[in-house]
């Protein structure tokens, strides 16, 4: 039986029961002294903040169990907090095996085949012509490829989907290839070797499970960063694959300068222009895929919530062919 009430579909004010995976979950005490439960349920089109107010003690145990990819069963409510939906939970229990779930309701994945997408990217990969950068790039996606077919580009925000980074590097090369015939300075080489490994390091800076549900950063990724393990990572396969020390460097500038600001972790600005693009090319990306994923649940017509990661911004739908 497939799901009835898909989370960006939900009215406020509607009350309903439906199944939903725990993205993240925890019991806190609130001000009043009193245990609450908060947590961010979804299902394949998105997600939404849950709370249950006065949980009792032995409550509180059964809830503080719940964990990234468990399924609950839910009566609830639709309310409106700071200009964001918010589940009002009335009440809640685990999901068992005979309840009716089909988990590809649950699951936020790339609408392409991830096994696709790896000969895609590794096809491209082998086209380079130099030598080494051939190497280095086929190597990460050879060795990488069981993981990289679930893994999400990051824990929240853009690609935050089974087989996301796939998603993320395929399209951010389809569109750099293209910028190489109208930007003839662009070597080729640089920009699908640097798109390809720009983000190599998001397999051990987050932590992921086969659903691409990410319970966290590693401890590694929360010291250092997908940017400097990048580096690191560089400089460990830089001889096996026989970069000379200007092709190192100029590949770690690239990982090095991808996010362009140094609030943003990037101690370093783009220098030679196969960098500048990979910048923009990584915007572009994580924009467009957060317009279309705010857009998914948006009416024809109408402005969605607040965009966090779009500073802030409220996106327009507009209203369709057939309405005018
Ligand atoms: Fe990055
Ligand atoms: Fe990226």
């Amino acid at each position: 039986m497939s799901k009835e009430f898909f989370v960006n579909a939900l009215q406020t004010d509607e009350e309903f029961t439906d199944f939903f995976m725990v993205k993240a979950a925890s019991v806190r005490t609130g001000s009043n002294k009193k245990l609450y439960f908060d947590a961010m349920l979804g299902d394949r089109t998105g997600e939404i903040n849950a709370k249950k107010w006065d949980v009792s003690d032995d409550e509180a145990i059964v809830l503080g169990t719940l964990r990234e990819g468990d399924m609950v069963k839910i009566r609830a409510g639709v309310t409106e907090w700071n200009g964001a939906r918010q589940l009002r939970i009335q009440r809640i229990r685990v999901a068992g095996v005979n309840d009716p779930v089909e988990m590809t309701d649950y699951i936020k994945a790339a609408p392409e085949d991830p096994k696709e997408m790896h000969a895609y990217i590794l096809d491209r990969a082998k086209s380079i012509s130099d030598p080494a950068l051939r190497k280095i790039a086929v190597k990460f996606l050879e060795d990488n490829e069981e993981r990289l077919l679930y893994y999400p580009a990051a824990m929240r925000n853009h690609h935050a989907e089974q087989a996301g980074l796939l998603w993320h590097i395929k399209r951010m090369l389809m569109l750099g290839e293209l910028a190489c015939g109208v930007y003839t300075i662009l070597d080729r080489d640089w920009v699908v070797c640097g798109v390809i490994l720009h983000d190599m390091e998001k397999l051990n800076e987050i932590q992921s499970n086969e659903l691409g549900i990410s319970p966290g950063y590693s401890f590694e990724g929360k010291l250092l960063g997908h940017i400097a393990q990048g580096v690191k990572a560089v400089e460990t396969m830089a001889g096996e694959c026989g970069l000379t020390d200007e092709q190192k460097t100029m590949l770690e500038h690239m990982i090095l300068s991808h996010h362009y600001e140094p609030e943003y972790g990037s101690p370093v600005r783009p220098m030679f222009p196969e960098a500048e693009l990979l910048h923009y090319l990584d915007i572009l990306d994580a924009n467009m895929f957060d317009f279309e994923d705010a857009l998914s649940a948006v009416g024809p017509g109408s402005f969605s919530e607040r965009v966090r990661t779009l500073d802030n911004r409220m996106l327009y739908k507009p209203s369709s062919k057939e309405d005018k």
